[in-house]
């Protein structure tokens, strides 16, 4: 016999009120567990719609740093940057990566500079440097793992110098984050943190960012698919956030986001490490221009969507909704 049984329990008496439907909640979403990726570019006073990402802009770096003090001010407490290099910058072997000159460096200095107290997250990967698109070096068809690991290492440093908290490394290589965590601890960057993309899937959904960053002319018709995972794979996400803690990941990330819910649930049930899910720019989209046509109601969309993620075992998420749900939250 069920504990639970009708007529002595009638569920809908917790559901009768706000101030009970408040008090029973099982998940709170707060802008503190919300971060904002955002997208850099060159020049000065300029914004530049994205236009499969409505909403969604690139901005000069005086902009991104306005913008930064402003999310602190909604309670964001950490954005995540991503250059949109030129693409004259972007070569085959994408040295304009360990460039400490180059538009993140110089974008995380001045966001330092101006708003200290934000957190500042950058990606290691060789994407938005390398004339092919690819997250690695590219050497006759292949992607090779160990050479670029060693560029990953430098690219960490680089960017830990100019002043970024955490780097996440999102490329897939194996083996990285031991290797970068080696190489920021002899730089004398121990202090800084690794947030990696453990669970990073092959994804039709990263459509979008790759045209954010413009790297999707430069991928074509080519794929992540020999170091993305396979959407069909839970059990190796397992493997792949294991490996990732043992080499010293201070946290975890499952990406994308809403198709990925079992694997968050799944990973932080399992190792109960800080883990971020990222909902990225195709989940982005879909709200936005389901929104955008009428058919979703937009906040209601995107706040039940992030409750979702902290409900499926998730303590931070990435999202390009940040701002609209600080704001949504503050008003609640
Ligand atoms: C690059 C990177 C990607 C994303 C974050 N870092 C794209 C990719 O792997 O092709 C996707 C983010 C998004 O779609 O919002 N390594």
């Amino acid at each position: 016999m069920s504990l639970f049984e009708f007529p002595n329990h009638r569920p809908r008496r917790l559901r009768r009120t706000p101030w009970i439907r408040e008090m029973v909640t099982e998940t709170r979403l707060t802008p503190a567990n919300l971060i904002w990726p955002c997208f850099v570019q060159e020049g000065t006073d300029l914004t530049t719609p994205i236009p499969s990402m409505p909403g969604v802009e690139r901005l000069s770096i005086d902009r991104l740093v306005v913008a930064a003090r402003r999310a602190t001010q909604l309670g964001i407490p950490a954005i995540a940057v991503f250059p949109a290099t030129p693409a004259d910058k972007k070569t085959a072997y994408a040295e304009e990566a360990l460039n400490s000159e180059n538009l993140v460096c110089r974008a995380v200095r001045a966001v330092k500079e101006v708003v200290p107290e934000i957190g500042v997250i950058c990606d290691v990967a060789l994407d938005p440097y390398s004339s092919h698109g690819h997250d690695g070096l590219l050497e006759q068809g292949e992607i090779l793992n160990d050479a670029t690991v060693e560029m990953l290492i430098k690219q960490a440093i680089v960017q830990a110098a100019a002043g970024c908290d955490v780097i996440a490394p999102s490329d897939m290589m194996d083996g990285r984050i031991g290797a970068i965590r080696r190489g920021l601890d002899q730089a004398g960057f121990e202090h800084v943190a690794i947030m990696a993309y453990s669970a990073k899937y092959a994804s039709a959904f990263y459509g979008p960012f790759r045209d954010a960053v413009g790297s999707s002319g430069n991928l074509r018709s080519g794929d992540k698919r020999t170091y993305q995972m396979d959407p069909a794979n839970g059990d190796e996400a397992l493997r792949e956030v294991a490996l990732d803690i043992a080499e010293g990941a201070d946290t975890v990330m499952v990406k994308p986001g809403m198709p990925y819910l079992d694997i968050v649930r799944r990973v932080k049930e399992a190792f109960g490490m800080p883990t971020f899910a990222y909902q990225v720019s195709g989940e982005y989209a879909m709200i936005a221009a389901a929104a955008g046509n009428g058919w979703l109601d937009r906040d209601k969309a995107v706040l039940e969507s992030l409750v979702a993620f902290k409900r499926a075992g998730a303590d931070g998420i990435l999202t390009y909704f940040a701002r609209d749900a600080a704001k949504l939250l503050q008003r609640a």
